[in-house]
């Protein structure tokens, strides 16, 4: 596995690959790596022959200066891990690389819409730094696909539509949502709970299979789903962002038009010091049931 920093000496490496008609695949993370993100990298390995994955803590998505400095860095052991999972290259930029003239001089890209609704309207600036970044990544790294992790849903569906928008030459793929036994999503964020918060949090994935019963039984009517969904999560001592009913393909409020297995249940709340986002498709969860 190769390690390195620099933009031109990737490139070359990936140019040199394409010429021999390889495929490259490429998981772009924030490190602090557990095996939710084995699962992208195996997906990443399934589409193409060559993985490129990344670690870069990247400040312009963080709304909050304390947020940014606690983020865990684990650099050694995050190499470890994907050397272990058989990836070809890591690209472990610094903030100059990224952003040479510093954050405010750069350029930015503003998905309209989804970057405010959700998460975006409870942490401002944040889908704007993922995009900036992403597009950044994408145009250091000339990837033929990227994967995304499905748990992070309303992440996944702004890069595919800044990938659409500005004509990217990437194809986006979500990896699903990879869980521990308890059914609490894996996130770096869970290292933020006790081991008591852990077992409390599962409740967030309960509340969700709930409230996807309620949709799938009951029909149409979301905001008293989208209620009980928050309450439930405030008796399981979460405080919670939201509980919401959106369409699947576009985060839209849903019309009595769509059906249930166009929608996705999305919630965030924090427990602890750990803010926790979750969804539940209905169209997977069905398929499951
Ligand atoms: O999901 C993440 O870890 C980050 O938002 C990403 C996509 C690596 C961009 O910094």
């Amino acid at each position: 596995m190769q390690v390195m920093q620099d933009i031109d000496q990737m490139r070359a490496i990936v140019r040199d690959w394409k010429k021999q008609g390889l495929r490259v695949a490429f998981v772009p993370t924030m490190g602090n790596l557990h095996d939710g993100h084995l699962s992208l990298i195996r997906l990443a390995q399934e589409k193409a022959d060559k993985v490129v994955a990344s670690i870069y803590v990247n400040p312009l998505q963080f709304d909050r200066p304390d947020d940014l400095s606690a983020y865990p860095r684990t650099l050694q052991a995050d190499l470890d891990h994907l050397e272990a999972d058989g990836v070809d290259l890591v690209f472990t930029p610094d903030d100059k690389t990224i952003y040479p003239d510093g954050i405010e001089m750069s350029t930015k890209v503003d998905v309209p819409v989804i970057s405010t609704i959700l998460c975006g309207a409870h942490r401002p600036g944040h889908f704007v730094g993922v995009a900036t970044v992403v597009c950044k990544l994408f145009n250091m790294v000339a990837p033929d696909v990227a994967v995304f992790g499905e748990k992070d849903f309303q992440q996944l569906l702004l890069i595919r539509r800044m990938a659409q928008d500005l004509n990217l030459p990437v194809t986006i793929v979500g990896a699903p949502t990879r869980r521990e036994a308890s059914g609490l999503a894996m996130s770096s964020r869970n290292n933020y709970l006790t081991a008591a918060e852990k077992e409390q949090a599962a409740g967030l994935y309960r509340m969700l299979r709930d409230a996807a019963d309620k949709l799938i039984d009951a029909g149409h009517f979301y905001p008293a789903l989208e209620q009980e969904g928050a309450a439930q999560l405030e008796a399981g001592g979460f405080v919670p962002d939201y509980v919401s009913v959106r369409r699947a393909v576009d985060l839209q409020i849903p019309s009595p038009q769509d059906k249930p297995e166009e929608l996705v249940i999305l919630c965030a709340a924090i427990l602890g010091k750990a803010r926790l986002i979750d969804n539940i498709q209905i169209s997977r969860y069905l398929a499951e049931r």
